[in-house]
């Protein structure tokens, strides 16, 4: 992080931010604020005191006794000068410097802190945001606060550069339709009655312009009532965008612009032009859509390998592997333990093969190839099975095969997911593999009564190219929709919209959505598109990921200021709360008693 100018902390009350003070500021008579890091005495005439503020520490040296304790709030006045030879310390950026012959100045006594402001002291989430207030304090928290308001900034001034206007929306506002459950607020004047808070901007956007406003964006509060993961949060924050007049290509241009911009000022390097992959490319090389390109690892195809093969096991329209490399130490329980995982998404198996030098699995299993594999379906393996399966995934002695045989999605998916488990790497950890993904399908799976599911949402456009299949295929037909994605993690979605009522009328039928029941959902915005809806497109990025991931977390929850908990709780404030009942007839609500 860096620091600020020791002068721009000058204020009323202090001259110098603790942190800022250099081996220039020497002979500075200064006053700094801020809380006791640690307090150490020599005798009755020397103490010590670790001064902390938002840039750091400096060491306070207090002719005399000082009667202060951990997180005190004090302010000290004195003399910066050269630390004395010999206790330089290198690992502390003011470390060359101290403040002599200090007075101190008690602003606040503080109980002793609920844990150590110290990053290296590890302390259980529910504590640490209990006592977020004191858990900010500490340096990795400060500097992830700073990251995230740059990343704003830098966002902001992108897209106002970029002539967009900012408009912000209504919080209160009716459902749309992108997929999430949303969080509802009951309405005391009409009793009964809800407001939905918005997953998203997306209609209020799609309507500004409607509207005219051409450009516009947001950095908007969105509010999803999902399971909470390590990338998700009720509440989260996104750039959100929309523009008239515009193609795919624009938006693009756009978003890179704003989000490169955002890299260069957190990382002062400005990432080169983002890479695009078409979704079903994506699909098959990594086995999702939001593929970690900063490691190999491919998904192999060995469909033709075992093409009419006797194996029962990978009797399946779709073979595919991928290659561990080095991974034939992997113990049995690991290796039982990977199955159980890829059980657990869905496949009905995982095959292994170790690949050893021929002695090492007592000649079983040798390939012609100077190599042998040690599984327990070798045995059921032909000598072209074997060594056209070492041949295919190109793997050497000490390397690990995993293969799934099911239907392709499933086997794509199973894939995808393992290789990220056995060779994916923190998403934090550079370098930053940006990845636009391009012509997602239209539909994804069918509902209850057989209608397509939309992958995106229903406004999305078609692919020009697939318009005359809607009805007919539409689990072929493309969309005009895309994906950020930044190592291994969906940054941002957006999509060309539907403007025509012709294509939109199609889309709802395709979706199984009556003319009634569109009007009676999306009525409003249906209306205002009869008014002369522009051609338009556009985005949104999750600001909460981006940050994230620039900070080298692995958890938005750690660089949003006051998150909840993997449960969906606040344990500083106790939210959510039981409604008191007087609000509830205030609100003509009546309460269920739980279900056990
Ligand atoms: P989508 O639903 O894909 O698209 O969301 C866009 C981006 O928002 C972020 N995001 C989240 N971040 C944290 N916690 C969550 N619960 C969460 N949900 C989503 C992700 C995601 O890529 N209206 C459309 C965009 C558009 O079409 O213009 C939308 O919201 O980074």
């Amino acid at each position: 992080m860096t620091v600020p100018p020791s002068s721009m902390g000058a204020t009323s009350m202090r001259t110098h931010l603790c942190g800022a003070l250099r081996s220039g500021d020497i002979g500075a008579a200064v006053t700094v604020c801020g809380w006791v890091a640690k307090r150490r005495e020599h005798g009755e005439h020397l103490a010590f005191i670790d001064l902390r503020d938002h840039t750091g520490i400096v060491q306070c040296v207090i002719p005399g006794t000082v009667d202060v304790r951990s997180e005190y709030v004090i302010a000290v006045h004195g003399v910066v000068r050269a630390r004395p030879d010999g206790t330089v310390n290198p690992d502390l950026p003011t470390g060359e410097v101290e403040i002599g012959d200090c007075t101190v100045t008690l602003l606040n006594s503080a109980e002793p802190p609920p844990f150590a402001v110290d990053d290296r002291v590890e302390v259980d989430e529910v504590i640490r945001l209990r006592h977020r207030y004191v858990d900010l304090r500490r340096p990795r928290m400060q500097a992830n606060l700073r990251i995230r308001a740059k990343v704003n900034h830098a966002l902001r001034t992108a897209m106002d550069r970029q002539g967009f206007v900012e408009v912000e929306t209504p919080l209160l506002w009716a459902p749309t339709p992108e997929g999430a459950r949303e969080f509802t607020v009951p309405s005391r004047l009409h009793p009964g009655s809800c407001y939905v808070l918005p997953q998203s901007p997306q209609l209020a956007k799609q309507l500004l312009m409607v509207a005219g406003v051409d450009r516009y964006y947001q950095i908007a509060r969105c509010l999803r009532d999902e399971d909470l993961r390590a990338d998700r949060q009720f509440e989260f924050s996104q750039l959100d965008v929309e523009a008239s007049f515009v193609s795919q290509e624009d938006v693009f241009e756009f978003v890179s612009e704003a989000v490169l911009d955002a890299a260069e000022a957190v990382t002062g390097d400005r990432p080169g032009a983002v890479p695009r992959m078409i979704w079903a490319e994506a699909i098959d090389r990594y086995g999702t859509d939001k593929p970690d390109i900063r490691f190999g690892m491919e998904l192999i195809d060995l469909s033709t390998v075992f093409e009419g093969t006797a194996v029962k096991a990978f009797g399946a329209p779709c073979v595919k592997a991928i290659v561990l490399e080095g991974g034939a130490t992997l113990t049995r329980s690991k290796l039982d333990g990977l199955t159980d995982r890829a059980k657990g998404l869905g496949a009905k198996g995982l095959a292994w093969f170790r690949v050893t030098e021929p002695e090492a699995a007592d000649g079983a299993g040798a390939t012609g190839s100077g190599l042998a594999l040690d599984s327990p379906l070798d045995r059921f393996l032909s000598d072209p099975e074997r060594s056209g399966l070492l041949a295919a995934t190109g793997a050497g002695a000490g390397d690990l095969i995993l293969v799934v045989a099911d239907e392709y999605r499933t086997a794509c998916t199973v894939l995808g997911q393992l290789r990220v488990d056995v060779g994916g790497r923190p998403v934090g950890e550079g370098p930053y593999c940006y990845l636009w993904v391009v012509d997602f399908p239209m539909f994804d799976g069918v509902d209850e009564a057989g209608h397509p599911i939309a992958a995106h949402h229903p406004f999305t456009m078609p692919h020009p190219d697939d318009l005359d299949r809607l009805e007919s295929e539409p689990a072929a037909v493309r969309s005009q929709a895309y994906d950020l994605v930044l190592n291994g993690w969906e940054l941002g979605s957006g999509s060309v919209r539907i403007h025509r009522a012709d294509i939109q009328s199609r889309v709802f039928a395709v979706l199984g959505v009556g003319e009634e029941e569109a009007m009676s959902r999306f009525g409003f915005l249906l209306g205002a598109f009869r008014f002369g809806a522009p051609p338009h497109a556009g985005f949104a990025v999750g600001i909460d990921r981006l940050t994230a991931i620039f900070a080298g977390e692995g958890s938005i929850r750690e660089v949003i200021a006051f998150p909840k908990t993997q449960s969906g709780s606040d344990p500083m404030t106790g939210a959510p709360k039981p409604l008191a009942t007087g609000l509830l007839g205030e609100l003509g609500l009546q309460l269920i008693p739980p279900r056990d």
